[in-house]
Parts: C-alpha cells; sequence; structure tokens
C-alpha cells in the first residue's frame, strides 16, 4: 500500500504510540484486502463499548490508547452495557457498572462524542450523500450506505477506532464505487407495514441472497423508522452492508442479472422463524432496536397513556433522543406507566443472561441477538402489540 509522507510517520511513531498502534492495523487491513492506500473520513463511530463484550483485555486496550490518543475526526459510540445514568434502575450491579464506567471514562479520554447509539444519525453523527465514513455497527452501516449514500465497510471496534486516531481508512470494499453496485434483483410482492413487517422483509431477503448488493423492487414508501429496522435485518441474517431500492434509496445502480422474488409466503415464513416463545414465556418486553426515533417514543407514549405495565419493558434509546422526549412530556407518560428507559444501551448488550427466560420486540435483529448473547426465546410482534404483551 501507498503511504504519504505523513502516513509513514504516523507508522514510524512520530505521532505516538497510539497512532503508531492505529496505522499498524490499518496497513495490516489494507494489505489483506488489496488497498493501495488510505483515505480521508468524516466521521466514525465505534462499536464493541459494552464491557460484557470487552472484557478486562479490551479496557487494557483502550486505557494503554488513551495514554497519548486523540481522535481527529466526529468519532461516537455503539451502545453500552448499561444506561450510564440509570443502571442501578435496570438491575446492573455496581461491579458492572464500575468497569462500563472505566470503559466510558477511556473513550472520552481519547476525545470520543460519549453518545452510545446504534443510530448515531439521528443524533448528530450524519454523514451526507458520498461522505466517506468508518462505521461499525452493521445496522447503522447498512444505513448509511443505503439510505444516505456514504461510503463505509462495516469495520471491527479496534480498525474503527484506529480510523478515528488517524482520521483514516483503507480504501477498499465499499469505499470504491464500483464495489457499490447491485448484484441482484431482489423482486418484492407483499404487503409491509411496520417495523415488523420491514424485519421479516430483512430476515428474508438476507436469508436468501447472503451478502449480495440488492436492488429491491415493488416497495412503494418506508418511513425512517422501517428502513432502519429493514437496515437491521437485512445486515444480520444475510450480512449485505449495502442494498438499494427503487424509488427509495439515492444511489444509481444498474439492474443485475440473477433474480429473486419475495412474496407475502417469505414474510410469514419470516416471522414464524422468529417466533419460538411458548405461552406464559415472555418476561421481557424490549422496543428500539435500532435504538428509537422520536417519533417512536411518541407513539409509544400514546399506546401506553393512562396504562399500567405488569413486565419489565425496556425502551432503548440514545439519550439525547430521550431528552427531547424529556421536553415534550412523553418520557412522563411512558414511566408513569412503570416502562424504563434503556438510555445508551439496548437488552442484547447488557448481560442479561439468566434474568429473563423470553424477550418480546418488533425488532428481527433484536431476535436474533437476544437468543444468541442473552439465551432468549423471542416472540416478533409489531410494536402496538410489543405494547399489548407488556400491560396484559
Ligand atoms: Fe442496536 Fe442493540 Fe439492536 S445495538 S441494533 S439495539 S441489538
Amino acid at each position: 500500500m501507498k503511504l504519504t509522507a505523513d502516513e509513514k510517520k504516523m507508522l514510524a511513531g512520530k505521532h505516538g504510540n497510539a497512532v503508531k498502534k492505529s496505522m499498524e492495523i490499518l496497513v495490516a487491513l489494507g494489505e489483506i484486502f488489496g488497498a493501495k492506500r488510505l483515505i480521508d473520513v468524516a466521521s466514525v463511530q465505534v462499536a464493541g463499548v459494552s464491557y460484557h463484550n470487552l472484557g478486562d483485555a479490551g479496557l487494557e486496550f483502550l486505557e494503554e490508547l488513551a495514554k497519548d490518543g486523540k481522535v481527529k475526526v466526529l468519532t461516537t459510540l455503539n451502545p453500552a452495557g448499561m444506561d450510564l445514568e440509570n443502571w442501578k434502575n435496570l438491575g446492573i450491579s455496581p461491579e458492572f457498572a464500575e468497569k462500563q464506567k472505566k470503559v466510558i471514562d477511556a473513550f472520552e479520554k481519547l476525545g470520543v462524542v460519549t453518545t452510545c447509539t446504534c443510530t448515531p444519525y439521528f443524533v448528530g453523527n450524519l454523514p451526507r450523500f458520498g461522505e466517506h465514513i468508518a462505521w461499525s455497527e452493521s445496522s447503522a452501516v447498512a444505513f448509511s450506505n443505503s439510505i444516505i449514500g456514504a461510503f463505509t465497510n462495516k469495520e471491527g471496534g479496534p480498525s474503527a477506532l484506529a480510523a478515528a486516531l488517524t482520521g483514516k481508512t483503507p480504501e477498499y470494499g465499499l469505499h470504491l464505487k464500483e464495489n457499490r453496485q447491485a448484484q441482484v434483483l431482489v423482486n418484492v410482492k407483499a404487503r409491509l407495514e411496520g417495523t415488523r413487517d420491514f424485519g421479516a422483509l430483512g430476515y428474508a431477503i438476507g436469508k436468501k441472497i447472503g451478502t449480495k448488493i440488492p436492488l429491491i423492487k415493488g416497495i412503494k414508501k418506508a418511513s425512517i423508522e422501517e428502513l432502519k429496522n429493514f437496515s437491521a435485518s437485512i445486515a444480520t441474517y444475510g450480512g449485505t452492508g449495502l442494498y438499494h431500492i427503487a424509488g427509495i434509496t439515492p444511489a444509481k445502480t444498474q439492474a443485475p442479472k440473477e433474480i429473486v422474488s419475495i412474496g407475502e409466503s417469505d414474510i410469514e415464513a419470516a416471522k414464524t422463524a422468529l417466533n419460538d416463545a411458548v405461552e406464559g414465556e415472555i418476561d421481557l418486553v424490549a422496543i428500539g432496536c435500532p435504538h428509537c426515533s422520536i417519533k417512536e417514543l411518541q407513539n409509544i407514549a400514546k399506546l401506553l397513556k393512562g396504562k399500567k405495565v405488569k413486565k419489565e419493558i425496556w425502551i432503548c434509546v440514545a439519550r439525547p433522543v430521550k431528552s427531547i422526549a424529556d421536553k415534550m412530556g412523553y418520557s412522563k407518560t411512558i414511566e408513569e406507566s412503570g416502562a424504563k428507559f434503556a438510555c445508551d444501551t439496548c437488552m442484547a448488550v447488557a448481560p442479561l443472561k439468566g434474568r429473563f427466560k423470553g424477550l418480546a420486540t418488533d425488532s428481527a435483529k433484536g431476535c436474533f441477538y437476544g437468543r444468541g448473547s442473552n439465551s432468549f426465546k423471542t416472540k416478533f410482534c409489531t410494536m402496538e402489540e410489543c405494547i399489548q404483551e407488556a400491560i396484559e
């Protein structure tokens, strides 16, 4: 890989140890993937924030970088393992909280904006069309590449942090225009409404096409909330970091030769596959995977007004979005019902294994990670059914 004079100095340690380590990661990655050079990035989003996943080794790595490192571009974080303010309310242990706070302190020392969310585009980390970025949360990667038209690979936690500390990333994969063309045409003939349906669609398409980039036809309209759930689902069940939807996404692409069809039966099969909880097994309801928009909080407040919940229910959201809801009175209505906000975190990255048996959620991705990391049985519902499940 060809490095500029300044990049060579970074690699030689002239800009400090954190930059040197970061350059080593980026150069190794670039060489593995055949990149010719490094390019500048406009923003970074770092995953691997929960102490639950990082452990002591991850914490030590961050503290080492924080000795002399400072991020060069706007950098935000993925959800942490707990609500950074109200962790006690969510049943998190003081031992875990202490470690998680150390992780956040290290990021803060590095100059990272410690807004912990998988929807950074709702809270000021919003790239524009054609801009190169280095993001790591898979749903946010699919959203930014597809809906916004920014250019990013799906970074791992260390490579995203390396991009933040240098302002650079190797130019390969989805940073190259020629790699962003659709590879399979997906004709959708199904009625789709709400976040659950779009999550089911992501599951159905992802299972059929894997990591290929689709051009999807047949979707007449979709809200931002539906598209964020779709992004999360297709990235989880297929693995693509980019999709095109005719009439909705901004980038131009050629129509590919390979054709796949998705019908009502595929959507129904997806819904069935994501339900494995039996009657009486649900003891946790979670909404906000990916993290809620203010419109979703408005809707949740409307559905919970004057009601009392009987089950644990978490509303997962970025703290700045919740503060808008505070101002509008939505938070008060939601909390008066007994529902809990889970700011900065979610039911998948929080250490919940063994505390709950069954999870009800409107998120297809939430079902995958709820089953995986916390061994929950899952019930895949609409937002309205989730609320009903909690108040029944
Ligand atoms: Fe976000 Fe957690 Fe879902 S990180 S996408 S709320 S699994």
